[in-house]
């Protein structure tokens, strides 16, 4: 009797809260049923990264699931496995946590409700999960009330919220700031659309006053709408905003059902945020059996001349009659268009002398002069029919007699139902013709009208694209698809993303000279991103006077963006006759690795500067990039990363003395050194700089001799 009494008695208040540790200790997270409302928050050492802060939904036509909760059960777990990423910035990746699983029932209701909490040595990451239940079937989201409630007005590297782009320059200033500068964060004549005055964009990148540094983001973005966030500029709340349907709708669900994982990344080393793997690790392992087919790519493209607007992608400069309809063989070819037989020749004789695997070509196929004209027409692609002067049988077999392959390209004018009923032909096509990797595109509003590119809707058709791709053996690299959350560690044909502001706006009026230095803190954190570095011509109206653009960068730091802007796909985007006037800085884009086998971060600021030290997977090389902004600034490394009692020949690629982004970006210097794991290097960067280092073991020991020791 008593002790049954007992047990009541404790039973409802031991379960109200749950603490949860990490598993190095560091972090330590507390749930808590709070007036039946759901809360946790999150302490790193002892000091709060996340107030309480409340979770819960909003549902449309029926009782929100945010109140009156009571928990039925919960209980806890510890995962520890390493795995090996098919391709990545580390070899081996350790996915080690402590799991807590919360079992809500809604009283009035009888509905359940289940959050699941991992927690990280670097992080936490928390999902719900609709289980199977009678009194829920199918409903529909009107909003996800997931808080972040912050612990005060943060340092805050930020993009709009915007529904249907990510292709803004970021801005720094306080979470109070951000309403007030949000017209100023738009780009003129881009058709850039905040929703509203503190919406901003994940990943999210935070400092704190007293040097935390805070990353918010989302993982396993799978059958749901993207995530931003509103921010309370007083109490520095920030709320989940999904995108909504072209309804308001942000969700159509039905249990049982599991969210996406929300992460919060925090360490009072910048570095430890860059390491991350939280957003890989709350993905699922590839289910893929033969992955023999998904190779990193180095590649080259007939594309920067069509961005800077010396060569056109389309064939002529009348809109068609109707695709598939229009003889474009008896059109008058408006004389700029890039993607004929002579040009892609060169291009592939190019790749095959440098060691380039695939080129692009954009701008091969029928459509583009509709494209660009009739901007919301349904049918302007097929995906399938070549210009002209475009033979895909010769270009095909020339690519291959010199070991050169093709990229695919599928610009699709954001035409989706359009490109799912192509797509398998346009895939079998690929395969016909010996592509196997394809850049997709989504530029302009969403067909069907009303969708946008962050909606539930285009998040299924991203995935369904690299699916299907996957039966087909073939590697995707989406341009203005929804951001990567991670997916790659379960479609490791996903190989590239855009979903940010990439060179290409080098040439549409430039980047902000520190956006190479945030970017690895935000957009990056979700995957990879297909920037498309390597631009050795800065002033754009050398390609094309009516071009006033100039790319805010040194040679140098172009370089340092193959090691400092993490990709598995990497393009030297440059023309071909640039890169044959420096080719020894060239040298660098042809020797540097795409696969990792180990990535350290030796000094980061965000907004500041980024260096890095990769050391190749299957060899013995290291790489280092070091990006900085448009300060003049001293970076210092020393090589205690190298294996010790070995010496390497380092080729250091720095800005000259009196090198700067605006006035004289192309003065580099190319010095030659021996290293050793003692060796340490102090390295003036100059405004909009950086620089890159191969470091190489010798072939033989004569290699090194006379070399200056570092
Ligand atoms: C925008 C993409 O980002 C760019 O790389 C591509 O060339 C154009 N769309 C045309 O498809
Ligand atoms: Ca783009």
């Amino acid at each position: 009797m008593k002790k049954t009494f007992l047990v009541l008695l404790l039973f409802p208040i031991l379960l109200l809260s749950q603490e949860l540790k990490s598993p190095n200790g560091d972090f330590s997270m507390l749930f808590e049923l709070k007036d039946g409302k759901p809360t946790y928050q999150l302490n790193l050492k002892g000091n709060p990264i996340i107030k309480p802060s409340t979770l819960g939904f909003e549902l449309v036509d029926m009782p929100s699931l945010l109140s009156d909760f009571e928990i039925k059960n919960t209980s806890t777990s510890t995962f520890d496995e390493t795995w090996e990423p098919l391709w990545g910035e580390q070899a081996k990746i350790r996915n080690h946590y402590n799991e807590l699983l919360v079992e809500l029932s809604q009283k009035s209701s009888d509905r359940l409700l289940h959050i699941r909490f991992r927690l990280f040595d670097d992080g936490l990451g928390f999902r719900y999960e609709f289980p199977q239940q009678p009194n829920l079937t199918y409903f529909v989201i009107k909003e996800e009330k997931s808080q972040f409630a912050l612990t005060g007005d943060h340092k805050t590297f930020w993009i709009p919220g915007d529904y249907d782009t990510q292709e803004y320059n970021y801005t720094t200033s306080k979470l109070s700031e951000i309403a007030g500068l949000m017209e100023d964060a738009i780009t003129p004549n881009a058709s850039q659309t905040p929703f509203s005055k503190n919406g901003i964009q994940t990943a999210l990148m935070l400092k704190t006053d007293n040097g935390t540094y805070i990353n918010i983001h989302e993982a396993a973005l799978i059958e749901y709408a993207c995530m931003h966030l509103e921010v309370n500029p007083d109490t520095f709340v920030l709320e989940s905003h999904l995108t909504p349907d072209v309804q308001g709708n942000k969700g159509y669900m039905q249990v049982p059902r599991a969210t996406p994982w929300r992460t919060v990344i925090a360490s009072k080393n910048a570095g430890d945020i860059l390491l991350s793997s939280i957003t890989l690790n709350l993905n699922e392992p590839t289910t893929y059996e033969d992955t023999s087919w998904i190779k990193p790519v180095k590649y080259i493209g007939v594309w920067w001349e069509m961005i800077t607007g010396k060569s056109s992608w389309s064939y002529t400069d009348v809109p068609s009659v109707q695709l598939g309809k229009t003889d474009f063989s008896k059109s008058t070819p408006n004389g700029t268009h890039a993607a004929n037989n002579e040009k892609v020749k060169r291009y592939i004789d190019f790749a095959a002398e440098h060691g380039f695997s695939q080129v692009l070509v954009e701008g091969w196929n029928e459509g583009w002069e509709d494209y660009w004209f009739g901007k919301s027409k349904d049918f302007v692609f097929d995906f399938l029919t070549p210009y002209p002067d475009f033979d895909v049988t010769m270009l095909r077999d020339y690519a291959k007699s010199k070991g050169v392959q093709l990229m695919m390209h599928h610009e699709t004018s954001g035409s989706v139902r359009n490109y799912e009923r192509f797509m398998d032909k346009a895939y079998q096509f690929m395969v016909d013709n010996n592509y196997n990797s394809v850049k997709s595109g989504y530029v302009g509003n969403i067909i069907p009208r009303g969708e946008t590119h962050y909606g539930q809707w285009m998040v299924n058709h991203y995935l369904y694209a690299v699916e299907k791709a996957a039966e087909y053996k073939i590697m995707v690299n989406a341009h203005e698809a929804v951001r990567p959350t991670g997916l790659s560690r379960t479609y490791p044909n996903l190989i590239g993303n855009e979903s940010a502001r990439g060179t290409e706006y080098e040439a549409f009026g430039g980047n902000t000279p520190d956006h190479t230095t945030i970017l690895p803190f935000t957009r990056l954190i979700g995957g990879p991103m297909d920037y498309t570095p390597g631009i050795f011509v800065m002033d754009m109206s050398k390609l094309n006077p009516g071009n006033k653009s100039w790319v805010n960068s040194t040679i140098a730091r172009q370089l340092a963006l193959y090691v400092t802007m993490y990709s598995p796909l990497q393009m030297a985007a440059d023309l071909p006759e640039h890169y044959e006037q420096h080719l020894d800085a060239f040298q660098f884009i042809k020797d540097v690795a795409i696969d990792w086998d180990t990535s350290l971060v030796l000094e980061a600021e965000p907004g500041d500067y980024v260096t890095y030290a990769r050391k190749e997977k299957g060899g013995n090389n290291w790489f280092v990039g070091r990006s900085n902004d448009e300060e003049p600034r001293t970076s210092k490394i020393d090589f205690s990363f190298l294996d010790k009692g070995k010496t390497y020949i380092a080729i250091v690629y720095s800005d000259a003395s009196n090198a700067h982004y605006r006035n004289n970006p192309q003065a580099y210097n190319i010095k030659k050194y021996r290293v050793t794991s003692k060796s340490k290097l102090t390295q003036a960067c100059a405004p909009g700089g950086g620089y890159a280092i191969s470091i190489m073991e010798p072939k033989d020991k004569n290699e090194t001799k006379g070399l200056k020791r570092l």
